[in-house]
């Protein structure tokens, strides 16, 4: 059974008591694997905010909390989708992390220095870490990857946000990417040995973008497919010409591209209303920020693409209000259309 893992804060921890760090994938399996268009079935809601003093608006990004006043995180552990509404919040403004602005979470344990790292936005792009992902007090105070932000978003950043920090390691780089909700893919650079130092300006390229910052927004995630030779698949979301949200797919060799269409337009897409199958009338017409089911939960952000699940946030197409106040659940898509 695979793992759960990648609700960044929604960090199942069950998944990581339950599963191997080390990987069950077989190293055999080539990223050929992966179809190029995709059928999906979708779960209903499965994580909503919780009735209680915190009175959110709704839980996103897996899992930031969203509210008028602003963004924090959330943890919560279970073993199984199906439970995971039961499972209790715990919020991470309680732990060093603090309370104010930080979103968007990743996690993933470094294996080479034996320590759980939770990558997230504060303005810049920030971490926590933790000897033990079952210890959700155990968080460090934020510490920003960068000394500023880098000089080439400044540069094209126009009245966009910069957002959504995701890293990823090959065995001699570790890769942070960010977006800017105006079109532009970043990605730096640091040796493997010297991660989390050594992300600067000067290590900041664009990795990827689009004259209409619609079709390469943000929530971008980058994922290592097994298989002899390296591989990687790319996913940003994009916002649809009615106004809802899909994701757009590429692959690559190398973790610093360059990226080729896999299931990348509007009409052929990676997820979205048009390929995913509810029961019933859809709950969502958004399929919005989420996260793969990994494989393996260290630094190297392994999935198996013969068994493709995605958490995403999703919500009622006839919800309105402000952004941040916007009723936003988790719901699951598994790949119905698998080429193995
Ligand atoms: C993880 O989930 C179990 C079962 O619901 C619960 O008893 C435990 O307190 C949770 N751990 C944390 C750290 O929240």
């Amino acid at each position: 059974m695979l793992p759960f893992l990648a609700l960044a804060t929604v960090l199942c921890a069950a998944a990581a008591s339950k599963l191997p760090l080390g990987g069950h994938v077989s190293n055999t399996r080539q990223a050929a694997a992966l179809t190029s268009s995709f059928k999906w079935t979708s779960t209903g809601p499965l994580i909503g905010p919780k009735s209680d003093s915190r009175k959110l608006a709704g839980i996103k990004d897996p899992a930031s909390t969203a509210q008028a006043s602003g963004y924090n995180l959330a943890y919560l552990n279970f073993t199984d989708f199906n439970k995971a509404d039961a499972a209790a919040f715990y919020y991470l403004d309680q732990s060093p992390i603090g309370t104010g602005y930080r979103a968007a979470p990743q996690v993933f344990y470094f294996a080479p220095q034996k320590l759980w790292y939770l990558v997230y936005q504060t303005g810049n792009a920030a971490y926590s870490t933790n000897k033990d992902i079952a210890n959700p007090t155990g968080w460090t105070a934020p510490k920003t990857f960068y000394p500023s932000q880098p000089s080439i978003i400044t540069q094209n950043i126009g009245s966009g946000y910069w957002v959504d920090m995701w890293a990823i390691c090959d065995a001699a780089n570790c890769h942070l990417f960010s977006s800017d909700d105006n079109g532009h893919l970043y990605r730096s650079q640091t040796a493997l040995a010297n991660f989390p130092s050594g992300f600067t300006s000067a290590s900041t390229v664009i990795a990827l973008s689009d004259k209409n910052k619609d079709n390469v927004f943000e929530a971008s995630c980058v994922y290592a497919l097994p298989g002899d030779k390296p591989s990687y698949l790319l996913l940003v979301e994009a916002i649809g010409s009615d106004g809802t949200r899909y994701f757009r797919s590429w692959t690559a060799t190398s973790i610093a591209g360059p990226w080729t269409g896999l299931a990348d337009s509007e009409a052929s897409l990676f997820a979205g209303a048009s390929n995913v199958a509810f029961s019933g009338t859809p709950w969502t017409k958004s399929i919005s920020h989420g996260e793969m089911v990994r494989s393996l939960t260290d630094q190297t952000i392994t999935i198996d693409p013969c068994h493709l699940r995605f958490l995403y946030q999703g919500m009622d197409p006839s919800a309105s209000g402000t952004y941040n106040s916007l009723p936003w659940r988790l719901g699951l898509i598994t790949q119905t259309n698998s080429a193995c």
